[in-house]
């Protein structure tokens, strides 16, 4: 039900935002902080004046995770508002997300994108924006949203984006929000941050505001509720977002086809009773790592392992260059080194070092994985750090704080094998 506006209650935060003059925001201002806390109504009735301000000499953007999430969240509040209250009209055409407004007898071009899919930098290359609208900023691709911002050229660009707090190792909140909450100078001249609570929003109900209260727990309610940027309990890679980090297999096949991925490589961790673990990785020349396929399976030898290698290197029609092997078997690697054309190392790397390589991989987008890896998905979201009666129970001393639970962890310990090497040998600058 679209809001009746002119029963609008205004809050303090909301009017000041509001009765901002167009051209004193900087280039990029973003609205954060609790669900429903009026963030992104806020700004759609702000577009108005905004687009009168701006022009309508070059393109207008709106995205968010997809186009139709875009639809559901903005469209269907700003096409009403702009036709019932501003006199005015919004064409918007689904399937190829162009859209018309027509305002006070102007018409800008418009177009909605989804930023949320890996490949989703490829649909923005090219033209020049004097708007950009981002729908829940977090849910972007780490290069669409630069992307995005490089083609804000125009002296007068603006861009606005709204979103609810995630991780604090989120790149939003590592590259903007902390720069800014500890005054960097430079951010600040080209970066506005507001922050929302539910509070905020003068159009709630008490009880719908208690109500949302009990809907959240722990990390989600601190992020939800209090909008806070904050790590999820003990996750050690609380970043990792199936909307954004998973791609159906036939995509990732499509990518080997194109020769977008350009090397192939592996990482083993050894297990019997435990599973073992083998993954199979891509990466491109912009530094994406893929994770194309896993063997994992308790109970097996080096001999299915490496007709597994031999197999996976008919099926995709490439050869793989090396793996990075558990250093516990050797002679299991040495079975590997004399069997398959894989260069084979076994260089066990510090748990902590890389895993915070990977995260950082992780924090921006880079690792994506194929729906087919079961195993590694289920792993992503349950690896983590003991909580603190964990710790006394299991006698960790605190030296050892940063080291996750030796539970459900093959897949990670593979993939920490892999990465690392990758990236410290071949990456290197
Ligand atoms: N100006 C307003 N007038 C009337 N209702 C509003 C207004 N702003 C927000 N609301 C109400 O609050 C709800 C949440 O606002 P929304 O902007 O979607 O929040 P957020 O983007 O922060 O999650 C809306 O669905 C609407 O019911
Ligand atoms: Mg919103």
């Amino acid at each position: 039900m679209p809001v009746k506006w002119e029963k609008s209650k205004y809050s303090l935060k909301a009017r000041q935002f509001l009765a901002k003059q167009p051209e004193d925001f900087p280039l990029f201002t973003l609205l954060d902080g609790a669900v429903r806390s009026g963030k992104t109504l806020n700004i759609i009735q702000k577009i108005p004046q905004l687009f009168d301000a701006i022009g309508n000499d070059n393109l207008k953007v709106f995205s968010g995770y997809s186009k139709s999430t875009v639809r559901n969240n903005v469209i269907i509040e700003l096409k009403p508002f702009i036709e019932n209250y501003m006199g005015g009209n919004l064409k918007y055409n689904s399937s190829s997300g162009e859209m018309e407004i027509t305002l006070w007898g102007k018409v800008y071009p418009c177009l909605v994108v989804g930023g949320g899919d890996s490949d989703s930098v490829a649909s923005i290359q090219g033209g020049t924006w004097d708007f950009w609208y981002a729908n829940e900023l977090p849910q972007h691709h780490y290069s669409f949203y630069n992307m995005a911002l490089s083609r804000l050229t125009p002296a007068n660009a603006k861009a606005f984006a709204d979103s609810n707090p995630e991780s604090s190792n989120h790149w939003l909140y590592q590259e903007k929000i902390k720069p800014y909450l500890e005054g960097d100078k430079n951010v600040r001249d080209v970066f506005e941050y507001w922050h929302f609570t539910m509070k905020d929003n003068a159009n709630l109900s008490p009880t719908f505001i208690r109500n949302q209260e009990k809907l959240y727990q722990g990390a989600f309610k601190a992020r939800k509720i209090d909008g806070l940027w904050i790590v999820a309990d003990g996750l050690v890679y609380d970043t990792f977002n199936r909307n954004k980090h998973v791609i159906p297999h036939s995509i990732m096949l499509d990518k080997i086809l194109k020769n977008d991925i350009i090397e192939y490589f592996l990482g083993i961790d050894w297990g019997w009773n435990h599973p073992t673990a083998c993954l199979l990785f891509g990466t491109d020349k912009d530094g994406a790592y893929y994770l194309i396929d896993e063997l994992y399976s308790p109970k097996i030898e080096a001999e299915n392992v490496i007709c597994w290698i031999e197999q996976k290197q008919k099926e995709y029609g490439r050869f793989f260059s090396f793996a990075n092997c558990d250093n516990a078997r050797p002679e299991q690697n040495d079975k590997l080194r004399q069997n398959t054309n894989l260069v084979i190392y076994e260089e066990k790397p510090k748990v902590e070092d890389s895993i915070s390589l990977v995260r950082g991989l992780i924090n921006y987008d880079k690792v994506i994985v194929s729906d087919i890896c079961k195993a590694t998905l289920g792993e992503f979201e349950t690896y983590r750090y003991p909580s603190d009666a964990e710790k006394t129970k299991n006698g960790i001393s605190s030296d050892n704080a940063d080291t996750p639970l030796k539970v459900n962890d093959d897949c990670m310990d593979a993939l920490r094998y892999a990465l690392y090497k990758h990236l410290t040998t071949f990456r290197r600058k």
